[in-house]
Formats: C-alpha cells, sequence, structure tokens
C-alpha cells in the first residue's frame, strides 16, 4: 500500500513522463536539428513562414520540460508549431501571434494535420506586449519559443531571395507592434525582454522556459544576441529575474556553407542555435 502510493506521489510530482534512459540523452548540451525536409507533407506550412522552427524540434523539449496534461505557452506563435507538438503529445497549447496570415495558416494546420478546429482562447491574434492581460499569473507548465531576431529579415540575402522566388513571404509583417520592424538593436531588446518577464509572471514557481535564438551579422558587426538578451532576463537585482540552468546548442549541420569572406577574412557560417533554458525560481 505505502509503495503505491509513493508510485503515485512521484507521478505526480516529478517533471515529465520520460524513462531514466530517454532523460539522460535529454540532458546532453547539445542536439541535431532534425527539420522535416522539405518532400515531407508535413513541411508545406512551416515552408509558408520566413522563420518557423520544426515542431518535431520543439517536441523534444516539450517531452523533457513538460509532461502529459501540461500547460504550453508560445508567445510568438508563427504557423503554430508549438501547438501542434503539444496536441501531438497530449498537452494543451496555447499560442499568441500578432500577424493575422499566421494564424490563419495556423488554423488550417490544426484543422488539416490534427484534425483540431482551434478557439480563441488557445490561439490569440495579438500582440505578445499585452501578454498579462490575456492570461492569469501562474498559468504555464512551460513557456517556448523563438522570437524575431531583431530586423535580420529586412537582410536582402540569397536566402531572401531564394524565397521571393518561390513566391514565399520574406518578413513577418509591415505591421509597427511587430518586433522584427524595429530599426534600433538596444529598443528591441527592451521589447523583446519586457515580453520574457512578463512571461516570468505567467510561469509557475519551478517551472521553465525554453527561448531558441541565434547570434547574427548587421553589416560587419557581429551580435551576441543570446548573451545580450540573457544579460535582461537573469538581472539579479529585478524580482522577476529567471535563473539560467542551461544553454543547449542546436546544431544544424544540413545547412549549406557559403564562402563569405574568402580568402580575405573570418566571416562565420553560423550554422547553430541556442536554446536558453530559464527557471522561474521557487
Ligand atoms: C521566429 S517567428 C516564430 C515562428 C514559430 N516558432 C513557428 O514555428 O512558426 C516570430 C513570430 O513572432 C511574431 N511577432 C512579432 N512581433 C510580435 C508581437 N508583438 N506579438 C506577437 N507576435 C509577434 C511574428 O509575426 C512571427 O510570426
Amino acid at each position: 500500500m505505502k509503495a503505491k502510493l509513493t508510485a503515485v506521489l512521484i507521478k505526480e510530482i516529478r517533471s515529465n513522463d520520460l524513462t531514466a534512459k530517454e532523460w539522460l540523452q535529454e540532458t546532453k548540451s547539445f542536439l541535431y536539428q532534425r527539420g522535416l525536409g522539405a518532400n515531407s507533407s508535413e513541411a508545406k506550412y512551416e515552408k509558408m513562414h520566413p522563420a518557423p522552427f520544426s515542431f518535431t524540434d520543439v517536441s523534444k523539449l516539450l517531452r523533457f520540460f513538460t509532461k502529459r496534461g501540461s500547460k504550453v505557452l508560445d508567445p510568438f506563435s508563427g504557423v503554430g508549431s508549438t501547438i501542434k507538438a503539444s496536441l501531438e503529445l497530449q498537452r494543451e497549447g496555447f499560442g499568441v501571434e500578432l500577424e493575422p496570415k499566421w494564424c490563419e495558416i495556423s488554423k488550417q494546420r490544426l484543422l488539416q494535420e490534427c484534425d483540431y478546429s482551434i478557439d480563441d482562447e488557445h490561439l490569440i491574434c495579438g500582440d505578445s506586449r499585452n501578454l498579462t492581460n490575456y492570461f492569469a499569473p501562474d498559468f504555464f507548465d512551460f513557456i517556448v519559443t523563438s522570437p524575431p531576431y531583431w530586423n535580420i529579415l529586412e537582410k536582402k540575402d540569397h536566402k531572401a531571395n531564394q524565397r521571393v522566388l518561390n513566391g514565399n513571404a520574406t518578413k513577418y509583417s509591415e505591421n509597427i507592434a511587430d518586433l522584427g520592424n524595429i530599426s534600433d538593436y538596444r529598443q528591441f531588446l527592451d521589447e523583446l525582454s519586457k515580453i520574457f518577464l512578463d512571461c516570468h509572471s505567467l510561469l509557475k514557481a519551478g517551472k521553465y522556459m525554453c527561448i531558441i535564438v541565434s547570434d547574427f551579422r548587421h553589416k560587419s558587426e557581429f551580435y551576441a544576441f543570446h548573451a545580450d538578451l540573457l544579460n535582461k532576463l537573469t538581472d539579479k537585482t529585478s524580482s522577476r529575474s529567471f535563473q539560467l540552468k542551461g544553454i543547449k546548442v542546436l546544431i544544424q549541420n544540413a545547412k549549406k556553407l557559403f564562402p563569405y569572406g574568402y580568402p580575405f577574412s573570418y566571416v562565420e557560417n553560423i550554422h547553430h542555435q541556442y536554446i536558453l533554458v530559464l527557471q522561474k525560481q521557487k
């Protein structure tokens, strides 16, 4: 009887449904990005968006940081990859997305790929700067997202040219509330970190937030965006400061290499992203 009770209690308080063997694998500080492959039938909707992440990558994080029934938020929901991954793993996914076009595509995607008709409480077509008006404090078990990376989509590079040729969008929107349209880097960082500090209020104590970001170049300057963002979110003088628990490197080994600086200077092919793992203290 006592053993049975202990097993029930452990199930209740443990943070995920993984076996010890599966748990160990997920504690590595790197993982290889597993895209869907251009020909996958499930890639159709992700390809429409200029900067999606694959629901298969986000599924890995959901498996570790949540269990069945957990409430999950993506405050920059794009074409709904987090909601799709949540549905498939029997978590309750919520998203906020500014641009009506991406909200519409998310709805179509979830209906077609998951047979799920999402309501306006779970997918809010709105501005994440109002997050605390949309959700109650301490509501979520996990927050995961990939935000805009400043205005790097303004770049007219080979990737943008290819998207134009394929008839796909090169930026998220023309909306001035779109964080991808802020031209000043410091202002962008301030606005973005305010949203993530609001996420702190929405998370239950002891729970995690994972932010997927990449560093980038602008003109000749290299921006360590992940470090700049971390400085803002882990400031110990703030009552809403997160504790940094780790940084996973998401290796993008399948990306094409370009001879950017050859043969004169070091110009990096940035083929990884960072997953910043932050915890709200108990
Ligand atoms: C990197 S994308 C996220 C993509 C998403 N992870 C996916 O897989 O589809 C960033 C998203 O943030 C949205 N966005 C930008 N500013 C926003 C704001 N103020 N409130 C809500 N969403 C915003 C953009 O429209 C864009 O879809």
